[in-house]
């Protein structure tokens, strides 16, 4: 396929008209809807697992859908803890700790001590390791023990966003106000730039200005 350069892989492959080969959300780094396979001409036999709407198209680069199908999520709690958790994944003390899903994640997470703080209720700490999570899946994947760390990751920051929106009263303008700082910071810039704003938003939760 033959694409303009400086473009992302998503934009590439909609603008062949094959936009049905690759599922997309938020087209903005954070669903992870578009996670895809990727071999690079320069690294043979190396295998680079990233998002499609944030990878920018390099030639000679070989791309497959990846094939981890999602799973539905589990309704957050309002009152997040070990024992509730446990109640929405009993998976938890599934864990063997045999440490596959820590070497397998692109990210650098430390998924199985993730788990062990899990299971200890230490939650705040099990909402940081996750914060850069792609949503890949291949810490779930691999898992023999079908333990779904990330899905309970993504629970436990879900369920302390809403445990903390229920006892901080932000003023609606100021969040207004917020928000559209955000907004303004990720559209600023052309496409490469809005591209970095959107990984370090991603990555960080905050906007560079
Ligand atoms: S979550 Fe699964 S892959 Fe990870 S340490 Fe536990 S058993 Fe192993
Ligand atoms: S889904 Fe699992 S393997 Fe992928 S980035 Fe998140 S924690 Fe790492
Ligand atoms: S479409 Fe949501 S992360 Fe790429």
């Amino acid at each position: 396929m033959q694409v303009d350069s400086g473009i992302t892989l998503v934009h590439a492959i909609w603008s062949a008209g094959r936009s049905e080969e690759i599922l997309t959300g938020c087209d903005g780094g954070v669903c992870g809807a578009c996670t895809v396979s990727i071999q690079l001409k320069e690294k043979p036999g190396k295998t680079i697992i990233d998002l499609a709407c944030c990878r920018l198209v390099e030639e000679g680069m070989t791309v497959f859908p990846y094939p981890v199908p999602p799973v539905p999520p589990v309704q957050p709690s309002s009152e997040p803890s070990a024992d509730t958790l446990r109640k929405a994944y009993p998976t938890l003390d599934r864990c063997t700790k045999c440490d596959a899903c820590t070497t397998v994640c692109p990210m650098g997470i430390p998924v199985m001590e993730s788990i062990k703080r899990m299971q200890a209720g230490a939650l705040e700490e099990v909402a940081e390791d996750y914060t850069t999570c792609i949503h890949c899946g291949q810490c779930r994947a691999i898992c023999e023990d079908r333990v779904q760390p990330h899905t309970m990751g993504m629970w436990v920051r879900r369920s302390l966003a809403i445990k903390s929106s229920a006892e901080t009263t932000v003023p609606v303008d100021e969040d207004a106000s917020r928000a559209e700082q955000e907004w303004a910071y990720l559209l600023s810039g052309d496409r490469k730039t809005q591209l970095q704003h959107c990984q370090q938003f991603r990555q960080t939760g905050k906007v560079g200005i």
